[in-house]
């Protein structure tokens, strides 16, 4: 399908039609975004997060859940020189891919409820763009290696962004949290219904099926 060219007005007194293609074009040839600003957004991991958790059934729903739980997370070479002055924070931010989320669904039952919510008034992985947060204890820094607790991802995720946890910045007092208010389950860790399905799985199932399909 042909994409609609729009009148765009990018800067004072200059106005063009273009495609978004163009306009995109236009901006990163007068270095107006970064270069590295694609409209694909190819991420690159800075790290990976090693969890004793191998996989989502019995992990840690939220790092409130998981107090003590220790992992580490090692930064690849090239970032390890953004790592200094991180020591000095108590908490950290955690961004990561979900790397082993299930198919994306608008639509879920999240572990603290038995009714279905939109994804996005949930914290499930299966996300259009499964990116995870989490505000973990830092313990200490070695190196590239930062050791951390409180941690509720898969072990082998990979990391896309370190925050430091400002209370200034980061936290609010709030008079309402949607339907966790009333939330009716106090589930602490997960099961497998966001999780990928491994090869072995899909050939349970498929054995499964096929002796619930065979006669006597
Ligand atoms: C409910 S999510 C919340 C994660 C994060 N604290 C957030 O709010 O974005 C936590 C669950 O995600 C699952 N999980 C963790 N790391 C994952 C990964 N790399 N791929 C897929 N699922 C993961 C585990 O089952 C874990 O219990």
């Amino acid at each position: 399908m042909k994409k609609k060219a729009r009148r765009v007005k990018p800067e004072k007194g200059e106005s063009f039609t273009a495609t978004p293609e163009q306009y995109h074009n236009y901006l990163l040839e007068r270095d107006y975004i970064q270069k590295q600003a694609r409209k694909d957004f190819v991420l690159q991991p800075i790290g990976v997060i090693h969890s004793p958790f191998k996989e989502s059934a019995g992990t840690p729903i939220q790092p409130r859940m998981a107090e003590g739980v220790k992992g580490s997370i090692t930064i690849y070479k090239k970032f390890g020189p953004g790592l200094k002055d991180l020591k000095g924070f108590e908490r950290i931010w955690l961004i990561y891919w979900f790397h082993r989320a299930g198919p994306t669904q608008m639509m879920v039952t999240p572990y603290l409820d038995s009714k279905s919510r939109g994804l996005f008034a949930t914290r499930a992985p299966c996300r259009p763009n499964p990116i995870g947060i989490s505000c973990v204890r830092l313990l200490s820094i070695r190196g590239r290696t930062i050791y951390v607790s409180d941690l509720d991802a898969l072990d082998g995720t990979p990391l896309l962004d370190i925050k430091p946890y400002v209370p200034k910045f980061d936290s609010y007092r709030v008079k309402r949290w949607g339907w966790l208010e009333k939330q009716g389950k106090t589930q602490a860790k997960a099961d497998d219904r966001f999780e990928a399905k491994t090869a072995k799985k899909v050939m349970e199932d498929k054995n499964g099926m096929v002796s619930r399909l065979s006669p006597g």
